[in-house]
């Protein structure tokens, strides 16, 4: 059975394009591109009850029926320009032989790795697939999406998925990843390789899928100093997207490099993706001055004004939408949805997007 079986999204209107392919190809979109991190999850309703029926996030996941239902869940409420599929950066670890479990309100737990003889223990051959159900989805999904919607795929950074293996989940400053990388620790090292080789395997083949655009996740690049940044984030992230191109593959890769400020242009020009996905700190003139002119922009309103909606909800997406170029904008938030914000928040932060983004490119 497909996920379009009694769920059909609603066709584009003949001649849409995707606006979000129009961005990341450099031409002018005929809207601004929309699309927001975590935009399928607990915040709705219809997560929940799908999460229940499937008995768990990891089953989720595993369950490309299911997964694709909640890769459209948000679609079905608000138009957006992207679907990213219903998937988790740590199913990559998981696929290299390490135990992974989500504990409710502690986030994930996985097997630590820390010596040379932990790294070479993990299970390339046959990764690809043992994240056969990844891919699926990714089929599953593309085949009921309305033309002028975009699917993103994705993966986490190497140095992110790193920090999640060596700290063996979640922690609260990653200082054993750094100091790892600190002291270049051979592991350390081959582990950083594992992961840059696997990311390029698992982002082919996902657009392999179907997957018209993807993202890599660097969740905790601003843990690293400039010169950590640059050997263990930049330089993996270059040779992912290098890596896709010797496989043929012209798809253009997001990179979101969170908490770098200054060093996102540096980033654009060494890894030579095709957008940057900004976490909401950076300044909006800074993106517009500085940043846009060298590579499109995804971002970068903070999820919190989204939870609590109002006048100030309203001020910072005026200011985002005034301030970014439409051809140049991807507009999304600085990180994922927050679980508590409501979902009639999200349709009116949509809302507002579009009726801005109408009057500003009247004005030009
Ligand atoms: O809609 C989407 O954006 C697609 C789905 C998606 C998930 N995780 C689903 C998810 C994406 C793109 C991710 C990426 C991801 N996963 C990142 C990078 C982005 C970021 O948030 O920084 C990271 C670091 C992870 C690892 C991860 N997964 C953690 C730390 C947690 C627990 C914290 C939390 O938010 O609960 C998860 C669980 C997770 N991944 C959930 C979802 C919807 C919540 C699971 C649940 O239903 O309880």
């Amino acid at each position: 059975m497909m996920v379009g079986s009694g769920m059909e999204l609603v066709a584009s209107p003949v001649g849409r394009r995707k606006a979000l392919l129009e961005v990341l190809n450099g031409s002018q979109p005929w809207r601004r591109p929309v699309w927001f991190m975590r935009q399928a999850g607990r915040y709705l309703p219809e997560y929940q009850e799908t999460r229940r029926r499937a008995g768990s996030f990891l089953e989720l996941c595993d369950a490309p029926e299911l997964a694709g239902e909640v890769t459209i869940q948000p679609l079905r409420r608000f138009d957006l320009d992207a679907a990213i599929v219903f998937a988790d950066i740590l199913l990559v670890p998981r696929a290299l032989g390490c135990d992974l479990s989500f504990r409710e309100n502690e986030g994930p737990v996985l097997s630590r790795v820390w010596s040379e003889k932990d790294v070479g223990g993990l299970q390339c051959d046959g990764m690809v697939e043992r994240l056969a159900a990844v891919y699926e989805t990714v089929r599953q999904v593309k085949a009921s999406l309305p033309s002028h919607v975009a699917l993103i795929g994705f993966c986490g950074g190497p140095w992110t998925v790193a920090s999640y293996m060596i700290e063996g989940g979640s922690s609260n400053d990653r200082s054993l990843a750094r100091r790892a990388a600190f002291e270049r620790q051979p592991w350390f090292e081959s582990l950083i390789d594992v992961l840059t080789e696997t990311a390029c395997d698992h982002l082919a083949s996902q657009i392999e899928a179907g997957a018209d655009v993807v993202q890599i996740f660097d969740s905790w690049a601003g843990d690293l100093d400039d010169v950590l940044r640059q050997r263990y984030c930049e330089e993996p992230i270059r040779r992912i997207v290098e890596g896709l191109g010797a496989r043929g593959h012209t798809t253009p890769v997001i990179g979101f490099a969170r908490g770098i400020g200054a060093g996102h242009r540096r980033f654009a020009e060494v890894s030579k993706v095709a957008a940057v996905s900004v976490e909401w700190s950076v300044p909006v003139g800074w993106m517009a001055s500085e940043l846009a002119p060298v590579v499109p922009v995804q971002g970068n309103l903070d999820p919190m004004a989204v939870a609590v909606g109002g006048p100030a909800l309203r001020r910072s997406i005026e200011h985002l939408v005034r301030t970014m170029p439409a051809d140049r904008h991807i507009f999304n938030f600085g990180h994922g949805v927050r679980p508590e914000t409501p979902p009639a928040h999200v349709a009116e932060t949509l809302h507002l997007i579009r009726a801005m983004d109408l009057q500003a490119r009247e004005e030009t």
